[in-house]
């Protein structure tokens, strides 16, 4: 029977010294950098701290540094560590009242122009873009507009060409539609099948699918609006900045940045090169 002073195991978890764990998390993230190229060395700590501690329960292992062996012999591990760090959490006409202000707001300065590119960075598994086709489809607008879609994970991005979301969330995404300023009837946009909803292929014939990776890949076009919403907020201060330079490098003036409802411009240095178009929806103009 242990005696009440017992001495923790120095190898458990509850043990691990804060330390130690944060040099194996390191070493860990900076040897997925150099083996992978994926950089995580600027995500949020604690999240991230916790996703691969999750991983690391689910393989039966005991330390950061197990992990951190299987990853890098194992590229099937590094697959699967990328979506627990990625955290691909998505839906169609996710925050309806931001799709109402962008109708709202953005839509009639976008009508001035002949043609459109949108860039939504950090797109998952797609179905915001497709969000967005729909949208501008109604507005008469998808003719003259070009989407990049990108993401980190390739494997989302098959999702999001793929185009089938699942059957059982189509009532909750009816009800976004139509609270997001929606015009018809959101089943015309999708056919049934099987447990899934096939959207129709004509959505994507003016969106290009690429990988791209926001912290090491740079800018690739100029924009007339950058989506990037909820990806930003998995990441620390100084890489936030980084990206905000990004946005900043590939908008053109008077281009559209929406960042999601937990993010915004404030304490980036790039703040005073915007003016908050909706500040509550986080939609925002450059103007210089
Ligand atoms: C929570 S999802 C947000 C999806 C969508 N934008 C939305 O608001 O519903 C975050 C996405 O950002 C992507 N991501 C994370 N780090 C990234 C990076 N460095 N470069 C590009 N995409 C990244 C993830 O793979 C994930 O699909």
């Amino acid at each position: 029977m242990p005696a009440d002073n017992a001495v923790t195991l120095p190898d458990t978890p509850d043990s691990y010294a804060k330390d130690l764990e944060k040099l194996e998390i390191e070493l860990l993230l900076e040897g997925v950098f150099r083996h992978y190229g994926f950089d995580f060395r600027s995500y949020a700590y604690t999240s991230l701290k916790r996703r691969l501690w999750k991983r690391i329960q689910a393989e039966g292992l005991r330390t950061v540094s197990a992990l951190q062996e299987r990853v890098l012999h194992d590229s099937g591990m590094m697959e699967k560590l990328l979506l627990d760090l990625s955290i691909n959490v998505t839906a169609m006409y996710r925050d309806p009242s931001f799709y109402l202000a962008f109708r709202e707001t953005v839509v009639p300065l976008l009508r001035t122009y002949p043609f459109i590119r949108l860039w939504h960075a950090g797109c998952s598994t797609g179905e915001e873009v497709y969000s967005m086709a729909i949208l501008l489809e109604e507005e008469g607008l998808y003719d003259r507009a070009r989407i990049y879609a990108t993401d980190i994970n390739e494997v989302v991005l098959h999702r999001a060409k793929a185009g089938i979301f699942p059957l059982e969330k189509m009532q909750e995404y009816t009800q976004n539609y139509m609270r997001a300023g929606g015009k018809r009837s959101f089943s015309e946009y999708y056919t049934a099948m099987y447990d899934g909803a096939l959207f129709n292929s004509s959505l994507t014939r003016n969106v290009v699918f690429s990988q791209h990776n926001l912290v090491t890949d740079g800018s690739f076009s100029e924009f007339n609006v950058i989506l990037c919403r909820n990806v930003m907020i998995y990441f620390d201060r100084d890489l936030q900045n980084r990206v905000h330079e990004l946005f900043y490098n590939s908008l053109a003036m008077f281009g559209v940045l929406a960042l999601g409802n937990k993010e915004s411009l404030r304490f980036s240095r790039f703040e005073p090169c915007y003016d908050a178009l909706d500040p509550r929806e986080k939609i925002y103009r450059r103007v210089r």
